[in-house]
């Protein structure tokens, strides 16, 4: 309908605004682009200016997964064009329109996306992530570990979703590669807490 169609796009247009890079820019940080991975996300913020610029990011990069999405499930929309939508966020994250089409990951955003499936099946993503990256160290690692689960978890919360979900968790997986190779030759970096230089 015309309604799905237009939450699509408003998606996608929420999904392009890289929170990672104007945070950075708002901040007088470096461009996360061309900094630590160079990937636009939380984690690389986090890298390049702490906890407080990161938790802003993942926050606004949830919120543009989580708000669409939302508007569409209470707009009575189903669970296969709100799967549509959901990827239309993440894909507008991965391949910004307003930032050549060069991107981000998708974890925040397709988490905030999953958000309208329910606060179970959030809980349990969430706290699968956190002590996968207590337990490994990697945010990417972790990132795909719960990218594996999540269709998984979906299906016992709420099998409507169960193959939306699965796509999203593809695209997480591909969009990962790059800290796959790092990870297999054991160069990917790790978490931790940014350490003010000695003088
Ligand atoms: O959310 C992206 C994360 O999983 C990996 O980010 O910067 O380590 O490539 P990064």
């Amino acid at each position: 309908t015309l309604l799905t169609l237009a939450m699509i796009l408003i998606a996608y247009l929420a999904g392009s605004i890289s929170s990672a890079v104007l945070v950075c820019r708002l901040r007088g940080l470096p461009d996360p682009r061309n900094e630590g991975s160079g990937n636009p996300g939380a984690t690389n913020v986090l890298r390049i200016g702490g906890a407080s610029a990161a938790a802003t990011v993942l926050l606004f990069d949830m919120l543009k997964g989580a708000i669409p999405t939302y508007i569409a499930f209470r707009l009575g929309v189903d669970a296969v064009p709100l799967g549509i939508i959901a990827i239309s966020a993440c894909l507008g994250h991965i391949f910004p329109i307003f930032f050549k089409f060069k991107g981000g990951k998708g974890v925040a955003t397709a988490f905030g996306a999953m958000a309208p499936i329910g606060a179970d099946l959030s809980l349990a993503l969430m706290v699968t992530w956190i002590i996968l990256v207590i337990i490994c160290r990697y945010s990417s690692l972790a990132a795909i570990i719960t990218a594996f689960l999540a269709p998984l978890y979906t299906w016992y919360f709420d099998d409507r979703f169960t193959i939306p979900v699965a796509m999203l968790s593809m695209l997480i997986v591909i969009r990962h590669r790059e800290n796959i190779a790092r990870l297999l030759k054991g160069e990917e970096s790790k978490v931790s807490r940014k350490k003010k230089e000695k003088a």
